[in-house]
């Protein structure tokens, strides 16, 4: 395919929808390089600038990725994640990787009033405070914050939750078993703190996740999420309207 000069569509647009079938096309797989931004400029008739945009884009959407000094190469696909009730441990397996769980910060706090609000509780009730980095394959994948009532679940402090997973603990210690939940998600960009767990430049692109999670009609969690855009995508099956 050639860039058509007289398409309202930009030119680093249409040599991204370009390169991605090439791609396909060539059958390249993860890890493969693409031609450097002189040879794609000259093949498709564009200045180096666009061509550069044209990466940029596809760089930020986790399609490729460079290695400075060595060139550009295809990204791994992106992880799926489902939009069910699931644990970042079993929706990680069900994928085929390893999850990892590392504490970061475990504290005891007055429900700030947002937060007691959203869970129904008194004004400061205490909540566990748990922030935890999330990895899959040993790769930093999400920062999560989760706020859980003491009264639920008292010494939740003295269980470490590196490398185990919330959900199963919430389960086996205090006999809760998550049954509804609400999830919002949305776009958002990466503070420097979680940047730096991310291993992310600032301002890289996150999906940012608000989940409640509820048993027997009390919110048992409530949870903000940061997952890596580079390599997340969300995916929902779409029934037809009744
Ligand atoms: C998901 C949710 C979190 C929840 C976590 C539990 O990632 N977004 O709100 O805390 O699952 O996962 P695990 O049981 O693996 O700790």
């Amino acid at each position: 395919m050639a860039i058509d000069p007289t398409s309202p569509v930009p030119k680093y647009s249409q040599l991204r929808d370009i390169l991605l079938d090439w791609i396909v096309e060539t059958g390249l797989s993860v890890d493969d390089p693409i031609p450097s931004e002189r040879e794609l400029g000259v093949r498709y008739g564009l200045s180096r600038m666009t061509v550069r945009q044209t990466i940029d884009l596809l760089v930020s959407e986790g399609k490729l990725y460079r290695v400075p000094g060595k060139g550009t190469f295809v990204a791994r696909p992106k992880i799926e994640m489902s939009l069910a009730l699931a644990s970042f441990t079993e929706d990680m397996r069900a994928r085929g990787f390893r999850p990892g769980s590392q504490d970061l910060l475990r504290r005891v706090v007055p429900a700030s009033g947002g937060t007691a609000r959203a869970m129904g509780l008194p004004p400061e009730a205490p909540v566990h405070h748990i922030e935890r980095l999330r990895t899959a394959d040993d790769e930093p994948m999400a920062v999560e914050r989760s706020n859980i009532p003491v009264d639920l679940a008292p010494d939740l402090d003295r269980h470490p939750l590196t490398g185990r997973s919330l959900y199963s603990v919430l389960e086996q210690e205090y006999g809760i078993i998550l049954d509804s939940g609400e999830q919002t998600i949305e776009a958002g960009i990466c503070d420097p703190a979680d940047a730096k767990l991310l291993g992310l430049p600032q301002g890289s692109p996150v999906l940012s996740m608000r989940r409640r999670s509820f048993a027997n009609g009390r919110c048992v969690e409530l949870a903000i999420s940061r997952y890596r855009a580079d390599r997340y995508t969300l995916h929902s099956r779409l029934d037809p309207r009744r």
